[in-house]
């Protein structure tokens, strides 16, 4: 992680939201490449399954919407996630990935040590080693098998165990809190009057903007069921332990699907049609299939309203992580808005000859996690040999050049031909009018072809005398096998709309 987090600062990716001050916890900014980046994924998702779909129609509602919407979809009172404090520290975990184990000395518990979720082994043992320094018996053995075997969710704490827990990152016992309610959404008020009545919510998800337009294009007549409605837009969470870099964070981005399914459908199937388009999907924009497993829910944990939830796990550098959750929700959201707005949700289905409302299918992924997982698949270091002949080490993205921020780099051999010059800049202005291409004469050929590697430019575009003097045909490189091989331009770019747009 720390090599990507390196890399998409030095490069322009993406920086720490704020940064001359200090930085904003949470938050993120997305420089030169990483707006390219981003926009590429979100381009992709919006072509795949908006317009190269004939069920699915987009739509854009508002981030801020009338409060009482999230109070029919359950999001005032509900959305919450419990949290501990360190009173020392004035540190806040989540309970929920917050775990304690017993510290056996000589056969005797002296205490817990509390950590957070994916600590390792060696870790906890220091700590385990600090609890039993302040007990005052340094002499004494420590039993490694409990502290290891015996972890407990934090959750399930009792005020005595808390009493006698060392925190994370506390000097001493009895710094933690119990688990409390931590509302999630942000508020804020409109309109001129700062009462309770003014407030209002930055949207958490944009699944209820889709919800509360359902009926305006289910009224446009465009559709008929099954049919889907899909929007990208951002999202806010006020989550109490943002990390990880982009993977969470408070200010997001989210691509969601409802798709409307009749009641009685064949749900089961529908959902894992779902589960494997997206998983196509992802492999589409460079995904290793390999790197992404399925975590079924058990029925016993879904919410009282799913019917099954699946989420899309990616092997992210800090494990294996939730990239996309495909959940059956049922009629619950349309049922709770028709009840709360008092306007039928119901609709006409011709094919049937009956009107119901209908039950959901939600695909929903994150933008940003997709970014994480896009650049944790492309980062590479591999050998090459460079103009030499001499093999050298070099960083590399291998981005699809679907998403790629830059798509080509178009490079005169020669900075001081000016028929070289020329004749690139012709291509390079061609090329520009259709994607996002670089223009580069500076430096050895070898040290222009490794900044783009670096940066995940999937191709290089080299003129040289040949193009001007012979057939017109200019070198084209591939930069995960560094082949180069000549082509015309007809053929460049026939090849080149293949790989972008195909
Ligand atoms: N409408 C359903 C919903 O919002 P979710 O599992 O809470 O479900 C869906 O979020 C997706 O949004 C996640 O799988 C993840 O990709 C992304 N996501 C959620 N919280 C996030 C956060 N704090 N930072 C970045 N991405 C987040």
């Amino acid at each position: 992680m720390e090599e990507i987090v390196g890399l998409c600062k030095r490069r322009g990716f993406i920086f720490p939201s704020s940064e001359i001050y200090g930085g904003y916890n949470g938050f993120y900014d997305y420089g030169p490449l990483g707006v390219e980046l981003r926009n590429n994924i979100k381009q992709a998702w919006w072509r795949d399954f908006v317009h190269r779909r004939d069920d699915v129609e987009g739509l854009d509602s508002t981030i801020i919407m009338h409060p009482d919407i999230w109070k029919a979809s359950g999001h005032v009172d509900g959305f919450s996630d419990p949290m501990v404090d360190c009173k020392e520290t004035k540190l806040r975990y989540r309970a929920d990935q917050l775990f304690f184990a017993p510290v056996v000395l000589d056969g005797e518990k002296a205490g817990y040590v509390a950590f957070i979720e994916g600590t390792e082994d060696a870790a906890i043992y220091k700590r385990a080693k600090k609890l039993r320094d302040l007990a005052g018996k340094k002499q004494s053995t420590l039993d490694e098998n409990q502290l290891i075997q015996d972890q407990t969710e934090f959750t399930e704490s009792t005020v005595e165990q808390r009493a006698q827990t060392l925190g994370p990152d506390a000097s001493k016992l009895d710094t933690l809190t119990e688990p409390r309610e931590f509302k999630l959404m942000f508020e804020t008020k409109v309109g001129p009057l700062a009462d309770d009545s003014a407030t209002a919510y930055l949207r958490p998800e944009t699944a209820q903007g889709i919800f509360a337009n359902y009926k305006n294009i289910v009224d446009t007549g465009r559709v008929k069921i099954p049919f889907g409605i899909a929007q990208i837009g951002k999202a806010f969470r006020n989550e109490i332990t943002p990390r990880n870099f982009i993977f969470r964070s408070r200010e997001f981005e989210q691509m969601e699907i409802e798709y409307f399914i009749a009641p009685d459908a064949d749900w089961r199937t529908l959902h894992r049609g779902w589960l494997d388009t997206c998983i196509n999907w992802l492999v589409s924009i460079g995904l290793p299939r390999e790197s992404i497993t399925e975590d079924v829910h058990p029925e016993d944990k879904l919410a009282f309203y799913s019917q099954a939830t699946t989420d899309l796990m990616f092997h992210f550098p800090h494990g294996e992580q939730e990239l996309w959750g495909v959940a059956c929700r049922s009629d619950y959201d349309l049922k709770q808005h028709q009840e709360h707005s008092g306007k039928s949700m119901e609709i006409f289905d011709e094919s049937a000859k009956a009107k119901y409302v209908p039950h959901v299918i939600e695909p929903s992924l994150g933008v940003d996690r997709t970014l994480l997982a896009v650049l944790t698949a492309a980062y590479t270091e591999d050998e090459v040999p460079n103009d030499k002949g001499k093999v050298e080490k070099r960083t590399l993205l291998k981005f699809s050049p679907k998403v790629a921020p830059v798509k080509a780099a178009i490079f005169p051999l020669l900075k001081n031909k000016p028929e070289l010059v020329e004749r690139a800049q012709a291509l390079y202005k061609k090329l520009q009018r259709r994607w996002n291409v670089f223009y580069d004469a500076s430096g050895a050929i070898g040290r222009r072809y490794r900044r783009q590697d670096e940066i995940g430019t999937p191709f290089g575009i080299t003129i040289d005398f040949d193009t001007i003097e012979k057939d017109g045909t200019v070198t084209l490189r591939d930069r995960d096998t560094c082949e180069q091989r000549r082509v015309t331009e007809d053929e460049l770019i026939a090849f080149l709309e293949e790989q972008i747009d195909g």
